[in-house]
């Protein structure tokens, strides 16, 4: 399948829908504290997003029932959103996408509800450095088996972690999921060359042990096989001339 370039007057769109969705994290941000039950962080995104000219991605895709994914200590992804409250102690990811004038921004991050044990604490920081050594190994003419490598080297050799197999990162644009996949344990010197204008996301699902996951019956909501915790962060990337853009940096990253 081809991969899609984008030209500077699609990048430039990419780039306002990016900017919205990590927007979205900087405004639930402050709600995100025991007591809340993930249905209302659902319709504070959902509020936020229509207000600002855009569609939440996810809002009836494949049947998907809510506008954001709400994934709870065990959940891996696609957690549903609904009746359950967060309480101090849980590590709860909200994974945003929104549609803006055609585009979509995918991004995600985790989020600790109150008191928050070290191993948890830990699991997350390695979980986001996964990503972030991703990102490193973005450029032209890169290989995009060397995304994978560099996550599954550091969180798998490195920590022990097991590094989710079966969901991936993916081109987007127009299309919410479109071709390149991007796996997480990927080979070195593998898989496609990267060019300039591509737009894909890595999305590092990472597990407190067992890689294997399973599906609940609802379909969507994806666990630990073992029922230990799984982490997630994920950014909407752009390869450039000189390496990579990111583009769902929240504000306090862009300064
Ligand atoms: N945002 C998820 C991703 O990173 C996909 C969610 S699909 C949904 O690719 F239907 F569950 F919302
Ligand atoms: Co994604
Ligand atoms: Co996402």
């Amino acid at each position: 399948m081809a991969i899609d370039i984008k030209s500077k007057h699609e990048i430039e769109k990419m780039r306002r829908s990016c900017r919205l969705a990590a927007d979205v994290l900087d405004h639930v941000e402050p709600y995100v504290k025991p007591g809340v039950t993930t249905g209302e962080l659902d319709r504070i995104c959902h509020e936020y997003i229509v207000k600002h000219g855009a569609y939440p991605a996810p809002l009836n895709y494949k049947g998907f029932p809510k506008s954001i994914c709400t994934s709870i200590n065990e959940v891996v992804c696609h957690g549903i959103p609904g009746d359950r409250e967060l309480r101090s102690g849980d590590i709860v990811n909200l994974d945003i996408t929104t549609i803006l004038d055609g585009f979509h921004g995918d991004t995600s991050e985790m989020f600790f509800v109150g008191e928050v044990d070290e191993a948890a604490r830990k699991l997350v920081e390695v979980t986001r450095r996964s990503l972030w050594l991703g990102i490193q190994e973005v450029g032209p003419d890169k290989r995009i088996g060397d995304i994978g490598a560099a996550i599954v080297e550091y969180a798998n050799k490195q920590h022990g972690y097991g590094v989710v197999e079966a969901f991936c990162g993916h081109g987007i644009g127009r299309e919410f999921h479109t071709a390149p996949q991007v796996s997480h344990v990927g080979r070195r010197g593998t898989g496609m060359r990267m060019r300039v204008g591509m737009t894909f996301t890595i999305e590092p699902m990472i597990n407190e042990g067992t890689h294997q996951c399973d599906v609940l019956e609802d379909g969507w909501t994806a666990v630990t096989r073992d029922g230990r915790l799984s982490a997630q962060a994920e950014h909407t990337v752009l390869v450039t001339d000189d390496g990579v853009e990111v583009l769902t940096l929240r504000e306090s990253a862009r300064r």
